[in-house]
């Protein structure tokens, strides 16, 4: 149950580690050569899938310590091609992330996998991976698309040049890394920019990532070095404390160590143009991630739109961002059809919660519509075992009149299992 925040909320926040950095370093600290030592690695259950799929794959991965930012991580590198065939199904839990990059890194390996996943991973498309990874070489069998997958990789991966239908950053990286493994180079050409985190952390592992507009080019065969890394904190969770303090009148958050990666700040221009007071220090002067810090004060919302061309910069923070229009203001999001096959249909479960709670909000078929003209009431709401809308459903219940109760809150915990306690600690 989530009681409002008539107050607004007040502190400072240090969010859990990226979770899209934390799968990609611990998957290529296993093919690196050496030991890496990951600090701030993500504590939520997604990253944990990561690890438990590796380790199956004979990684020695060892948790040496934990603080604030998260999970310290020795992981032993097997070196480019030494995983080994697992003596069992690979279980990816919840997350899509893990399946669909760990598919990459399997097609290419000379044996047969089978990686399943909770009932919403066997939900989600994976011929998206499946058909550049069989014009790779890979054979992978689904159930129409849809997993568990059972691939039989290859040592001889042929290079592709690749153009996927959907801007995803999980297919980018699942080509690269296949392509990794073969001899020639491998291009992906992305309808959308998204996010670059593949990239940035190849070339910290030492590794020669050509990018060009929207194509990313490796040659294959580059041996990864392992080392010391930092995961930066998660704005894609700091986004619901972001947006608390934008909608809630008296609020004032201050968000430290988190990635301010120019590919996923996309929530600050649309909480700007909301008329929120956003300021960003930050050192974006490194090819490794930027890390910064943000303040973020209430202003008086007003309108905006989020057009299809940004989507794939805010796409896990639409449904927070439709919370905050529930607030006051209006938001209208469209070329989002991407949410109907996140871990829930994400527009419909979205307009279904608000809506419970009182919000006037439209389902568009590739978006949503939501009018802030009047004030929640609060009400019982289902996140649908969906993460982000467990804590868009919580930020949206602070404005409301009365309480709200969210089934499957726990949830939540797949990528900040602290999130509810710091919600509490947040109440002005
Ligand atoms: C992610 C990419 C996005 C995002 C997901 C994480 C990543 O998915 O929604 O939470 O780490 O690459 P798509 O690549 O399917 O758009």
């Amino acid at each position: 149950m989530v009681q409002p925040a008539p107050r607004g909320v007040r502190g400072r926040v240090r969010p859990p580690g990226d979770k899209a950095i934390s799968h990609r370093y611990a998957l290529l600290a296993a093919l690196a050569d050496g030991r890496s030592e990951i600090r701030g690695y993500s504590t939520g259950g997604d990253c944990a899938s990561t690890v438990h799929c590796l380790r199956g794959l004979g990684v020695t991965i060892e948790e040496v310590g934990r603080d604030a930012s998260g999970l310290t991580l020795s992981i032993t590198g097997r070196g480019l091609g030494g995983l080994v065939a697992p003596d069992d199904v690979l279980d990816a839990g919840n997350s899509g992330s893990t399946m669909r990059m760990m598919s990459g890194i399997l097609s290419a390996h000379p044996f047969q996998t089978t990686i399943t996943g909770d009932d919403s991973l066997r939900r989600r498309p994976m011929r998206r991976v499946i058909v550049p990874l069989e014009r790779m070489g890979a054979r992978i069998g689904s159930e129409e698309g849809r997993p568990p997958l059972s691939i039989q990789g290859t040592s001889a991966i042929h290079p592709i040049e690749f153009s996927p239908e959907v801007p995803s950053a999980q297919v980018k990286t699942a080509v690269l890394l296949a392509g990794l493994h073969g001899d020639g180079i491998t291009t992906v050409h992305e309808p959308l920019a998204t996010r670059d985190h593949t990239e940035r952390a190849l070339h910290t592992f030492g590794v020669r990532v050509e990018a060009r507009g929207r194509s990313v080019s490796v040659r294959g065969g580059q041996r990864l070095v392992g080392g010391r890394l930092e995961v930066p904190g998660d704005i894609s969770s700091a986004a619901f404390w972001m947006v608390a303090a934008a909608s809630l009148p008296g609020s004032e958050i201050v968000i430290e160590s988190v990635g301010v990666n120019p590919t996923r700040t996309g929530i600050i221009e649309v909480l700007r143009r909301l008329g929120a007071v956003v300021e960003v220090d930050a050192d974006v002067s490194n090819v490794g991630e930027p890390i910064g810090t943000i303040r973020i004060r209430h202003g008086a919302l007003g309108g905006t739109v989020i057009e299809p061309s940004e989507v794939p910069g805010v796409i896990d923070e639409l449904p927070v961002l439709g919370a905050l229009a529930t607030h006051g203001g209006e938001l209208r999001v469209t070329g989002a059809q991407e949410l109907r096959v996140k871990e829930s249909d994400r527009i419909s479960a979205l307009a279904d919660g608000l809506r419970r709670m009182g919000a006037d909000i439209d389902e568009l078929p590739d978006g949503f519509h939501v009018r802030g003209s009047r004030r929640l009431r609060g009400g019982e709401v289902d996140a649908r075992n969906d993460h982000r809308l467990a804590m868009a459903f919580a930020v949206a219940a602070l404005g409301a009149s009365g309480p709200t109760t969210i089934h499957d809150a726990g949830a939540a915990a797949v990528s900040y299992p602290e999130f509810f306690a710091v919600l509490e600690s947040l109440r002005a």
